[in-house]
């Protein structure tokens, strides 16, 4: 995708993904399962993945493949990375769950990231925005 194509929308880089303080979900699994090694493709492979489970919550290991196929690693052997994700969506369903709001998390998961009761009762939660960039 060129930069251009992106007139008009939001993009999220990896700096906008959770924070040095509190991990998003997909950071802490691929840091607890060794999804990575030297990281070169980490940034795009959480970036990848955040998108997949973003439309799929509960993917297969052949849809994760599918998900992540435009990135490439020369050190992991993708297994960890798949076993990563995996988890990642796992604990993203979970928290899915959320009783500190009965209803602004219920209506959109992007509001979830805005609710200072979510945040407090989700510790990985990141504190700010992050790097968000209008393009
Ligand atoms: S962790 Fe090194 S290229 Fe993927």
């Amino acid at each position: 995708m060129f930069a251009v194509q992106a007139a008009g929308s939001n993009v999220t880089t990896i700096e906008g993904v959770g924070s040095a303080e509190a991990l998003h979900p997909m950071q802490e699994a691929f840091w607890s399962s060794h999804g990575l090694q030297c990281g070169y493709c980490t940034a795009g492979m959480i970036i990848s993945s955040m998108d997949l489970l973003r439309r799929n919550p509960d993917p297969t290991d052949d849809e994760i493949r599918e998900g992540i196929e435009g990135n490439l690693c020369r050190c992991t052997g993708y297994h960890n990375i798949i076993v990563a994700v995996r988890a990642a969506a796992k604990a993203m369903r979970e928290r899915r769950r959320c009783t500190a709001c009965p209803s602004c998390c219920r209506r959109s998961r992007r509001n979830r990231w805005r609710c200072k009761r979510w945040r407090s009762q989700h510790s990985s939660a990141p504190a700010s925005g992050g790097a968000k960039i209008r393009v």
